[in-house]
């Protein structure tokens, strides 16, 4: 795996070779349209950098893009690898580390999400607090590669407290709302039932989705911060008449994506200031 990860860095490298980022963006379903903030350098296909996933499900593009957005240095990933795609984490891994290896410290993973919360409804955007995960499996399970980060992560700070301020002074700055909510990581691929979302209001969730959390936690695994912005896409299961579908997934998204590409833009001018 470490060959591969030098091996896509040192592409990177050469395709922006004065850009350093420090900061990086993982667009998820129906997000893409986030990456066009991007005063774009260099576009690299996943399939040109060893061992990145390639993304299997329909409007996940898989690409790296590498740029300014307002002045500062950015990547982003356009399309990840879901647990649902049966594949593992090694992709994810790889994607992640290599993020890692190129310098960058903060990582802004977005997603589309069901809410929990009544008053966050379809196209509203929210900042994960925390989250919770019920993926049944955790991409840290295994030999520790002590290379990267510890055998035990603290998941203390998992969504980093300072860089969640940032991102709350950066909203009222464009006077938009950003609530907060705890994320369920489902495995997915089907929605959840009615009976499994009143599980996850009993323990505490807000927003539920099928991505982010093993991002995360790999993130965290080698020292990098997280914030989270989910596009809320509908409200959860048997909490409206709406019958779930992809399609709807993505056209709602769609909807939140302005909001997000607008805090995105003024936080990372705000994140890597000294
Ligand atoms: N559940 C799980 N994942 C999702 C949802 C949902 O309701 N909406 C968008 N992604």
């Amino acid at each position: 795996m470490s060959i591969m990860i030098q091996q896509s860095a040192e592409i990177i490298r050469k395709a922006a070779p004065a850009l350093h980022p420090k900061i990086a963006v993982m667009l998820g379903s129906g997000l893409g349209a986030v990456a066009d903030l991007l005063d774009e350098t260099a576009a690299l296909s996943y399939s040109a950098l060893p061992g990145f996933p390639v993304p299997t499900v329909k409007d996940h593009e898989g690409s790296l893009r590498t740029g300014h957005v307002a002045g500062v240095p950015v990547i982003f990933l356009k399309g990840r690898q879901h647990f649902y795609e049966g594949a593992g984490f090694d992709g994810l891994k790889i994607m992640i580390r290599t993020l890692k290896a190129l310098g960058v410290d903060i990582l802004i993973l977005t997603n589309a999400a069901g809410s929990l919360m009544p008053e966050n409804g379809p196209g509203s955007v929210v900042s994960i607090k925390d989250h919770i995960n019920l993926l049944g499996s955790n991409p840290l399970t295994g030999a520790n590669d002590d290379d990267w980060g510890p055998r035990f992560v603290d998941m203390g700070d998992a969504w980093d407290k300072r860089l969640r301020g940032i991102l709350q002074d950066c909203a009222k700055k464009s006077g938009s709302r950003l609530d907060e909510g705890i994320y369920a990581a489902m495995p997915g691929p089907a929605f959840e039932t009615p009976a499994e979302i009143s599980m996850l209001k009993t323990i505490g969730a807000d927003l539920v989705g099928m991505s982010t959390v093993p991002e995360n936690l790999i993130a965290r695994h080698c020292g990098i911060k997280c914030v989270g912005l989910s596009a809320v896409t509908n409200m959860a299961a048997g909490m409206s008449d709406e019958i779930l579908t992809h399609a709807h997934t993505i056209a709602n998204a769609e909807r939140a994506q302005k909001d997000m590409a607008t805090l995105i833009e003024t936080f990372v001018q705000e994140a890597t200031k000294a």
